[in-house]
């Protein structure tokens, strides 16, 4: 898969549709996209690559597959499943138990949406990060059509009225509650951040699924927090 290419966004597309019905074939498809992504900017193979909040590990077996020495770090046992990478380490991205500059490569996809407070988060992120190595962050903004997750596009309306209405459609309490497990972050006011800080550099900021204009879409205010889908960005830590 080309990133970006209209075949690949769609063949993403497809697979995302099916994720329930299909979770194997859907995270395998992610995994080998995103390991893609990171490749465009350095070879893994031999490279420390940490991936945070990897849920079930398909990034990490990724990573694995393609030389990298990978390691998942996963707060929520439930997430790890019934058979995590081998060495899987349950633990908050916030306190990595980690030393300082260990990783060439230090990877989160669609966890930032999930924590209160993203820039220590990140900050995290860096420090763990040797100087010159590669950051690979992406979420879900808040605005985006799947901002709410299992009770989006009904978010527009509201969270709470969107979550009551996924409870009343499916019978089940829904996964996530904003404010608890599910933040609104916004692409203006994250990229804001993000430039301000003087340990990382960034390298791009774009749309991390769109086919065309995946860059141009981060750029126009108002815009970008309906139209980027998932903001991806890619960081490099200063020396
Ligand atoms: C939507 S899942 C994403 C899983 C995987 N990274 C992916 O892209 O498919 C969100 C993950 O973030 C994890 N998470 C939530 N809060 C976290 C935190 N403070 N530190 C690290 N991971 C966290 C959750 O446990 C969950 O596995």
């Amino acid at each position: 898969m080309k990133d970006p290419s209209l075949r690949r966004s769609a063949t993403l597309f497809r697979a995302f549709l099916r994720e329930q019905q299909e979770p194997e074939r859907c995270y395998t498809l992610l995994a080998r996209d995103a390991a893609d992504q990171v490749e465009a900017y350095v070879p893994v193979k031999g490279r420390v690559v940490v991936d945070i909040g990897g849920g079930g590990g398909y990034f990490t077996e990724e990573f694995r597959r393609r030389g990298a020495q990978s390691f998942l770090f996963e707060p929520d046992p439930a997430e790890l499943g019934a058979k995590p990478p081998q060495g899987s380490v349950v633990a908050d991205g916030y306190l990595l138990p980690l030393a300082d500059a260990v990783a060439d490569v230090t990877f989160s996809s669609n966890v930032l949406e999930h924590v209160d407070d993203p820039q220590t988060f990140l900050s995290e992120m860096v420090r763990v990060t040797r100087p010159g190595g590669l950051i690979y962050v992406s979420f879900t903004n808040w605005l985006s059509p799947w901002g709410g997750h299992e009770w989006a596009p009904w978010h527009y309306l509201g969270a709470e009225r969107a979550r009551a209405r996924h409870e009343r459609r499916t019978g089940r309490p829904a996964k996530h509650t904003l404010g608890e497990n599910l933040f609104a972050h916004h692409v203006g006011s994250t990229l804001r951040q993000v430039r301000a800080r003087d340990d990382v550099d960034v390298v791009s900021a774009r749309s991390r699924y769109w086919p065309f204009l995946a860059g141009a879409v981060t750029k126009v205010p108002g815009v970008r927090e309906f139209a980027t889908w998932n903001l991806l960005l890619i960081l490099r830590r200063c020396p």
